[in-house]
Formats: C-alpha cells, sequence, structure tokens
C-alpha cells in the first residue's frame, strides 16, 4: 500500500545518502514541482540546500512575497531572490514576437540562474562549494524528453526547457521527484507542510505574463493585469457551485487574465474613458492538449467585470474568451 509519510523517509533517506556532506543548489519558480522538490530537499539536507528565486518581473500579483515568506519565512530554508525584472524588461523592450519573446525570457532566465550557480559553486567560509544542481522534474518530463515530443512535426509553443544545465555547471543532478506523478507530487507536498492553495494551483507558463500581454510588454501593462488577474481569481475561489460543493477555481484546470493593448471608449460618471481591455480565459481540461472554455455562471463573469472596471483605473472593458482548444491555444500567445 502507498503510504506518503513512509515515501517521505524513504526518500529523505536516499537524498542524504546521495548528496552527503556537499551543497545543492535549486532554481525555485513558485510552481508546484519545484516548491516540492525545494520542500523535499530541504527536509532531508536542511542548509545544504540554497534555493534560488529569479523574479523576471512577470509573475502574479504578490507572487515573489508569497514564495519567500513561505520558503524563507516559515520553511526556513535558505532562499537568494534575485530581482531581474529591469534587465528582461530591457532585453524584452520593442519585442512583438510571442515565440522570439519566449526564447529572450528563456535566455536570460538561465544566464541569470547560471551567474548565481556559478558564484555558490566557489567555496566560501563555512561552506565547501555547490556540488549538485537539483530540479524538479517529475514522471511525466522524463517520459516525454525520452521522444515523444519529438514525433510532433509543428512545434506551436517552444516551453523553454532547461536541459543541459548541470553539464554547462559542472554539476550533478538531484532529481528526487522523477519517479512521480503529478498527483503524487501534490499529495507529497502537503505531507511536507505546503498550502493546500499552493500544491493545488493552476498550472503558470515559465515565460509568464509574458505571453499574457499581447506584443510588447511593458511594466505599465504587466501592473494593469497582475491587477486584474488577481480580482478575477480570488472572484473564482469565493464562488462555490451549489451542485458540487467546489469552488469554481478547482472546477476550472487553467484562469487568468490577458492583457489586449488596445483602447476601446468608454463612460465613467459624467466622463469619458479611452483604456484598455482585458479579456478573461478560463478552461477544463485533462491533458491540456484539447480545452473547452469554462461556461462561468454569468452572475461570476458579472461581478468580476465590473471589480475590475471599477477598481483598477486604465482599464475600461472586460471580455470573456468563448473559444476551445483546438482550435485556438489556451494561451493568446
Ligand atoms: P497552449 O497555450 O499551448 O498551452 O494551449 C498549453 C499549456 O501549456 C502552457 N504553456 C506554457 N508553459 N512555457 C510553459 O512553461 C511556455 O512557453 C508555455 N506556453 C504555454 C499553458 O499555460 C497551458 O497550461
Amino acid at each position: 500500500d502507498w503510504v506518503m509519510g513512509d515515501y517521505v523517509a524513504e526518500a529523505v533517506t536516499r537524498i542524504r545518502e546521495q548528496v552527503g556532506a556537499e551543497e545543492v543548489i535549486l532554481g525555485l519558480s513558485g510552481g508546484v514541482d519545484s516548491s516540492v522538490a525545494a520542500a523535499l530537499i530541504h527536509r532531508a539536507i536542511g542548509d545544504q540546500l540554497t534555493c534560488v528565486f529569479v523574479d523576471h518581473g512577470l509573475l502574479r500579483l504578490n507572487e515573489a512575497d508569497m514564495v519567500m515568506e513561505m520558503f524563507a519565512g516559515k520553511l526556513h530554508a535558505k532562499v537568494l531572490r534575485v530581482d531581474a525584472s529591469e534587465l528582461f524588461l530591457r532585453e524584452l523592450a520593442g519585442v512583438i514576437d510571442p515565440e522570439q519573446k519566449r526564447k529572450i525570457i528563456g535566455r536570460l532566465f538561465v544566464d541569470v540562474f547560471k551567474a548565481e550557480a556559478e558564484k555558490l559553486k566557489a567555496a566560501r567560509p563555512g561552506h565547501r562549494g555547490v556540488r549538485f544542481l537539483a530540479q524538479g522534474t517529475i514522471y511525466p518530463d522524463v517520459i516525454e524528453s525520452g521522444g515523444a515530443k519529438s514525433k510532433k512535426a509543428v512545434t506551436i509553443k517552444s516551453h523553454h526547457n532547461v536541459g543541459g544545465l548541470p553539464e554547462q555547471l559542472g554539476l550533478q543532478l538531484l532529481e528526487p521527484l522523477r519517479e512521480l506523478f503529478k498527483d503524487e507530487v501534490r499529495e507529497l507536498g502537503v505531507v511536507l507542510g505546503l498550502p493546500r492553495e499552493m500544491v493545488y494551483r493552476h498550472p503558470f507558463p515559465g515565460p509568464g505574463l509574458g505571453v499574457r500581454i499581447l506584443g510588447e510588454v511593458k511594466k505599465e501593462y504587466a501592473d494593469l493585469l497582475r491587477r486584474a488577474d488577481a480580482i478575477f481569481i480570488e472572484e473564482l475561489r469565493a464562488s462555490i457551485d451549489p451542485e458540487s460543493g467546489e469552488s469554481w477555481y478547482d472546477l476550472t484546470s487553467q484562469a487568468f487574465a490577458v492583457f489586449l493593448p488596445v483602447k476601446s471608449v468608454g463612460v465613467m460618471g459624467d466622463g469619458r474613458t479611452y483604456d484598455y481591455v482585458v479579456a478573461l480565459r478560463a478552461v477544463q481540461t485533462s491533458d491540456f492538449m484539447t480545452a473547452d472554455w469554462a461556461e462561468l455562471p454569468y452572475a461570476l463573469l458579472k461581478k468580476v467585470s465590473s471589480r475590475i472596471i471599477n477598481e483598477v483605473r486604465g482599464i475600461n472593458r472586460v471580455t470573456y474568451d468563448v473559444s476551445s482548444k483546438p482550435p485556438a491555444t489556451i494561451e493568446w500567445e
């Protein structure tokens, strides 16, 4: 019988055997896999683990603070927060092509992480220098990189993966989640004391808001989008479907706001407004290969729309995306 508590004890022993007295570095993204890997490795080796959290400025509202509070605050793990948002925004200025944006974000991410890893590789007083790179690779990732993906004739979107990084850095790999499916990773996260909201979060793409701001990425746009998106998510969590007793957040597989850099005319009080548009996207899917747009209750959409327009100055129109995948994709870019 599969008991998660026993699994933790076993995994902790294995990690300790593999790592010995060496030091480990891990790239924390705020996503489920790297979070659970960090919590597990921290349970095993404590301060021999250093997490590096690269903030690219394209995260959701308060996300960076929440990650720091959880790992540095609650778990007392060593976390280096690297604020690289200015670098990312500078390199993205003027770039409108989605694939180009993905490439830039992916490359900068690796550059910033590598620079931190190089610093940590050197021995310091009281430290031997990092010898291991930990990654939250899970079983489906292992299968995917085994070739199934290469059968696809056309690449619709290039998801950056960090292949080859351990070799480039001269570090050994530590992948304690390699044998686990997503559901098991989530269960493990809960056993390790991570909050359920973190462990059962919707997936968030690596390039973050970079692919949810159509065309050129600007700080002004990211700030507006973050606030609209946070309102949408808050209301999805608060709205309970009476039939199932579950929240609309849990009844959808992914939900978010998209920033459209077009202006439309509105009226507020006795004044005319000329402001940006936000699209809401919510989908239900089992594999993210195909997806249906979610039939959210009108009352919920109404509340989200009026809150966004009233609370986020700069947005005066909200639309709901009723496109399924295919032919649309889940993200707009
Ligand atoms: P699409 O938009 O292709 O998305 O229907 C399918 C799933 O993949 C996520 N996605 C990404 N994840 N890097 C990622 O890590 C990316 O560049 C990327 N693009 C899309 C998307 O959020 C959805 O869950």
